[in-house]
């Protein structure tokens, strides 16, 4: 498939067929993940996947998906069949700047950004177009029990879940309210130069270029986390 057309299919799905995905499509699409950028190549995130399903169930449970349900979405969380929960070590980070070659004469750097949440949404992005890529559907969703997740899944004490990615083949689902703010136009989003810089001939056109992913959707309004 066509890079761009990855990226134009992409988006989070909420309802998934049970049929199970194979190991090897898996394993490719984490394959694609653990390529993602990172800073100092620290390499600071690891995938927890789960496809057991009472364990899946348990993950549905903490996310909260009794919640969406009431809202009139899908048990999409636990019919997922697989989970990738991307976890990230802000400590890998740490060590990895303190090793002589990331040294400055102060020390360890002064953080501009924390990179490791950088480098998890990175890591993130991958998971979603590889699936895409392999014809499957994803979804990512912000578990905020985090000590009961790491609980479940016996995640050691210094790496954190940035969230669960939910992925399986697509069945017909609600879509997220959200998606009722529209995409922002263009000429917010892109500036030329600075910030203020003068808009560039067509900018003005490019504001709808990108609005026809989501047609006529806009359902599940008042659901907050979507
Ligand atoms: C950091 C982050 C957290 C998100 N958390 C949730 C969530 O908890 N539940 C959910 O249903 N969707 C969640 N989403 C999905 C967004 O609602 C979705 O990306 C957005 O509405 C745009 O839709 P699209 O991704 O289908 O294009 C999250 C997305 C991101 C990037």
């Amino acid at each position: 498939m066509e890079f761009a057309d990855v990226v134009r299919r992409r988006r989070m799905v909420r309802n998934y067929l049970p049929d199970p995905v194979p190991t090897e499509v898996i394993d490719r699409i984490l394959d694609t993940a653990r390529r993602g950028p990172s800073a100092g190549f620290t390499q600071g995130q690891t995938f927890v996947v789960v496809t057991d399903p009472t364990r899946r169930r348990a993950i549905a449970q903490l996310a909260g998906e009794d919640d969406y349900v009431s809202a009139g979405f899908d048990p999409w969380i636990s019919r997922a069949p697989v989970h990738v929960v991307i976890c990230t070590s802000e400590e890998a980070y740490h060590r990895r700047y303190r090793e002589p070659d990331k040294l400055g004469p102060d020390g360890e750097i002064e953080w501009p950004v924390p990179y490791w949440w950088v480098d998890a949404g990175a890591a993130l992005m991958l998971v979603l177009l590889a699936a895409v890529d392999e014809g499957l559907a994803a979804g990512f969703l912000g578990v905020h029990a985090v000590p009961g997740l790491k609980r479940l899944l016996g995640i050691p004490e210094e790496w954190a879940p940035i969230g669960v990615v939910t992925l399986g083949y697509p069945a017909p689902d609600r879509r997220s309210g959200s998606l009722a703010r529209g995409r922002r136009p263009w000429a917010e989003t892109v500036r030329r130069e600075t910030w203020s810089g003068p808009q560039a001939e067509g900018d003005e056109h490019q504001t709808d270029r990108t609005d026809d992913e989501h047609p006529g959707q806009h359902q599940g309004e008042g659901t907050p986390e979507a």
